[in-house]
């Protein structure tokens, strides 16, 4: 995710883009960059790190003009650095452009241009972009707005742009599919940006651009809309905003808790992106592919992570060792670190990491390396210290995670593991084809499931307004579901203060079955798939001892709802995947139980989005 604003009209455009892309900062803040076209040049400046830097190093440059687009950034290809950052100028130094999204099929295309004579400066997907359209602008000899398109039509991925050529500093050409673009339309002036924050104080008139089209924005003329693939028309269909400001980076939701959880359908798409080709029965993931030896030639696979992260590698513990037969050890960081674990050459070390930068985790991973362990990372942000740390790695790609309960980063964590533990399995040969396929055709439904699931909110709320007093809660869950149980505890207690522990469903006899009455709610994972009669067993004796049940069942479950209190169902999916389904009533219910005690459900008490201090 990146956020982008653009420009053009009577006023300075700096400050506008400046407060713009601070406004946007919740989309990437690694880097950040403007481009400025003061009548006779254009302006460049950018740097790593946040819209702040950014507006100490334009002291640089000349800050006039009147047209001028910025970029704040959530890399994906390429480390956080200078010249990654946006914007990008052509090789002729007569285009530049400001993108959001991912050009999948750049590679082919770089080296196709790179024939061509052109020459990269950066390691983006977004200077090719705009060297490919350069290149179509002369060799067809078109305007800019026709190029765009040309260009647009041989890319494969996901994009919004924006983008002016030095020739023409009356217009603006940007275009969009599958990421957000929306146009501000003021008298005689126009605003671009992902999202209408930047623009909300100027005017309450937007475009929001729809997948596969493009508008050319021209000073002192009508806006020309069209289709990207064919040329057609498109007739704009102007909006009269009502939101606030706030609202509006919320994308509309109250919290960002609540809009990262809504956004898991999209995360997990973004996660898998390019490395799921169900159709083809491939899996595609270069970290793992330039490793393969290392990974089939390991004794074990040691897992270190923190927090939900660790949960995320408990849920990878049963994936590989299933799937990939694998055997696998997981360990909290800090623990690992402090306990002179045995590690050898034959060791592979996963850590797992949002933020990337747990000072735990880092440890754990320069421990592991003086042992001589490969290492591999999953991460969300990109560049961070545990990314460059790690001999190689996967990114989850579920764009910045603002909430500091961790809930798009746990599925999209589960997903790039579950990715890596079908590679290994097929390469390994331990998989049948036709269970193979299986798993990756399931795997592609996960995000449409998600939407399902999502939809017991209102229900969820009932149930959440029924047990907010509590003081405390027990989750219960087994095999792939036994992580979930600990991850929707600790959900509770860190959003909401309410004491909550997750347990394997059978160890419920052995101790906690003692707290069990009629005031202690239980939350017990049964879907149909895995030990499921064993947790009918289990939810009958919380039933006799009169504790309160709350069952995650699958869809058209009928037994459980005969013995449960409040059921919520997900559907049905392949064992393996529950985890990504189960998750999610779990997270509604802990957010909708803060939400209604008051408590400040973005930034919780005591607590820090990436723990730098062991
Ligand atoms: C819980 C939560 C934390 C983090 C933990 C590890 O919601 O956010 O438990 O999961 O601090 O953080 P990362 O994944 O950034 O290493």
């Amino acid at each position: 995710m990146c956020g982008i604003v653009g420009y053009i009209g009577y006023r300075e455009a700096f400050p506008i883009i400046i407060k713009g892309l601070q406004r946007l900062e919740y989309r990437g803040y690694d880097s950040a960059g403007i481009a400025l076209f003061d009548g006779n040049q254009i302006n460049l400046s950018k740097t790593k790190g946040k819209v702040e830097d950014l507006k100490n190093k334009a002291k640089e440059i000349s800050q006039k003009g009147s047209i001028g687009i910025g970029h704040t950034r959530w890399a994906t290809h390429g480390v956080p650095n200078d010249v990654n950052s946006h914007p990008h100028y052509s090789n002729s130094g007569e285009l530049v452009i400001i993108h959001n999204g991912i050009i999948e099929n750049y590679e082919s295309i770089k080296k196709e241009l790179t024939k061509r004579g052109y020459i990269f400066h950066s390691d983006t997907d977004t200077e090719v972009l705009v060297n490919l359209i350069e290149e179509v602008k002369k060799t067809e000899n078109v305007k800019l707005g026709k190029a765009v398109q040309i260009a647009l039509n041989q890319v494969v991925g996901a994009y919004a742009i924006a983008v002016f050529d030095k020739q023409k500093p009356d217009e603006i050409v940007v275009a969009k599919l599958g990421s957000p673009l929306a146009i501000g339309i003021g008298e005689n002036e126009f605003f671009i940006a992902s999202d209408a924050s930047p623009f909300i104080e100027f005017t309450n008139n937007a475009i929001y651009l729809e997948d596969e089209e493009m508008a050319i924005i021209r000073l002192g003329k009508e806006i020309k809309l069209r289709k990207i693939k064919d040329d057609a028309v498109a007739y704009p269909r102007i909006l009269e905003l009502q939101m606030n400001l706030e609202e509006i980076e919320k994308g509309g939701y109250d919290h960002f808790m609540l809009k990262e959880i809504y956004e898991q359908p999209r995360a997990i798409k973004d996660t898998y992106r390019g490395r799921l080709l169900a159709e083809q029965g491939l899996v595609k993931m270069s970290g793992i592919e330039q490793n393969m030896e290392k990974f089939l030639n390991a004794n074990r696979i040691i897992i270190v992570a923190c927090g939900t992260s660790w949960h995320a590698g408990l849920v990878a513990e049963y994936i590989f060792e299933d799937l990939a037969r694998i055997p696998v050890e997981v360990e909290y960081a800090s623990e690992f670190r402090y306990r002179n674990p045995v590690i050898t050459d034959k060791d592979i070390l996963i850590a797992i990491s949002q933020s990337g930068e747990t000072a735990d985790t880092l440890a754990a991973i320069k421990l592991a390396k003086e042992r001589g362990a490969f290492v591999f990372g999953v991460c969300n942000v990109v560049g961070s210290s545990i990314a460059r740390e790690t001999d190689a790695g996967a990114y989850t790609h579920a764009g910045p995670e603002i909430g500091v309960a961790s809930t798009k980063a746990f599925t999209t964590q589960i997903t790039v593991l579950t990715l890596m533990a079908l590679r290994l399995a097929k390469a390994k040969g331990v998989f049948s084809e036709t269970k193979y396929r299986e798993h990756l055709t399931e795997l592609a439904t996960i995000p449409s499931k998600v939407e399902i699931a999502l939809q017991s909110n209102p229900l969820i709320e009932i149930i959440a307004d029924v047990y907010k007093d509590s003081t405390n809660c027990l989750y219960l869950g087994r095999g792939y579901n036994f992580p979930v149980a600990l991850e929707g505890a600790l959900k509770l207690k860190e959003i909401s203060y309410i004491h909550a522990e997750g347990y394997p469903a059978a160890e419920m006899k052995h101790g906690p079955i003692a707290l069990i009455d009629e005031h202690m709610p239980v939350f017990v994972i049964a879907t149909k798939k895995g030990h499921y009669e064993k947790v009918v067993s289990n939810i009958q004796e919380i039933k006799s001892r009169k504790g309160k049940i709350i069952a995650i069942v699958t869809e058209g479950d009928e037994q459980v709802r005969d013995l449960a209190d409040h059921v919520i169902e997900v559907p049905e999916t392949l064992e393996s995947l529950t985890p990504l389904l189960t998750t999610i009533p779990l997270q509604l219910i802990s957010y909708h139980i803060a939400v209604m005690r008051g408590c400040n459900v973005d930034q919780p008490r005591n607590l820090a989005k990436s723990v730098t201090v062991e």
